[in-house]
């Protein structure tokens, strides 16, 4: 195998920024059209086109699905050259289907890249999640406090009130008790429909963005991703897979996963060096979207290396033949 020395990731991450700006591109064409598959269906072929551009012996680990339910970008999938380091890959093409067929903020293309056997091999079942920005001390909260307590201990963290903290919940039934609780707190709430990538994101840039915690269940996939960028940008993140039967545990043991109620911290999910991308398809408040003009097409992408914590806003503006 490869070290993870031949991880060349200054190298890579230009051509993974390329990776996620062409998913980008091409569903952009289905923003607000109403079709979420088409709208998948573009950012997929273009991100596996483009990825297979590579000099990588990659194998995507978070992907579309299992090979008989996804035929592209499926777990599993080799994709690059195979030239060039091991690497895994965890990739959601477009993360917001919703929002790209509604026009809705914060759809974004995501990629991320580790030298091989590094990544946690998340199957598709929920992940009750929990995520801060940096500067905080280690486990200042956890997934064993309850909503209050969480809201309370980082309050104390940042030597405010309760009620000057922002928390990010996905708007479902499944969490009108931790809404109703955090509302009980005087803490605000930014309820987002989909995207729990950028929710989680949101949090490691809280001057930016407003946000302090992120906590709810969503896909442990996304999960993955939302730990590798944390990686990059600093901050906390734990997640603890969710069954719901006996097919979902059956994917977590076909997945490697021994121990079923094992809580993941960022650096458990992630346990290498990572690059990130993730362009934005609509507009959000951690990058911009797509925009179309006459003669040009032009997307925004966070490019980021947990190596060296850099973090890049990358303008790509090409014009339209
Ligand atoms: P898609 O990219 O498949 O549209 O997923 C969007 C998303 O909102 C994720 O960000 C989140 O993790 C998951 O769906 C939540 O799942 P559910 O809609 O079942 O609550």
């Amino acid at each position: 195998m490869t070290p993870p020395s031949d991880f060349n990731d200054r190298m890579l991450s230009l051509g993974l920024a390329r990776v996620s700006e062409a998913a980008a591109h091409a569903s952009a064409d289905l923003i607000g059209r109403g079709d979420e598959k088409a709208a998948d269906q573009a950012a997929v072929n273009a991100m596996r086109e483009q990825l297979n551009k590579l000099e990588i012996r990659g194998t995507v680990v978070i992907g579309e699905g299992e090979r008989d339910e996804a035929p592209m970008l499926y777990i599993g999938e080799e994709v690059g050259q195979g030239i060039g380091p091991e690497v895994d890959i965890a990739l959601d093409p477009l993360e917001g289907t919703t929002l790209t067929a509604k026009d809705m903020p914060n759809a974004l293309t995501v990629i991320a890249m580790a030298p091989r056997g590094t990544m946690l091999h998340a199957p598709d079942v929920y992940m009750e999640k929990l995520a801060i920005g940096p500067g905080y001390e280690t486990d200042v909260v956890s997934l064993d406090m309850s909503p209050t307590e969480r809201v309370v201990a980082l309050a104390k963290a940042q030597g405010v009130e309760p009620k000057d903290i922002a928390v990010c919940i996905l708007d479902r039934p499944r969490h009108e008790d931790m809404i109703a609780e955090v509302r009980e707190t005087g803490a605000k709430i930014r309820l987002i429909t989909d995207g729990d990538v950028a929710g989680v994101i949101h949090c490691a840039e809280p001057d930016f963005t407003g946000i302090d915690m992120y906590m709810g269940s969503g896909g442990a996939p996304e999960g993955v991703l939302a730990a590798s960028a944390l990686k990059c940008m600093g901050g906390q993140m734990w997640g603890k897979l969710l069954f719901r039967n006996d097919d979902e545990r059956g994917r977590a043991k076909k997945a490697g996963i021994t121990d079923l109620n094992k809580v993941y911290t960022r650096d458990e999910m992630v346990r290498s060096d990572v690059i990130f991308a993730a362009t934005g398809v609509t507009n959000g408040s951690i990058v911009k979207g797509v925009k179309r003009e006459p003669t040009y097409i032009e997307s925004e992408t966070l490019l980021m290396r947990s190596k060296t914590g850099s973090v890049r806003r990358v303008i790509y503006r090409n014009p339209v033949k």
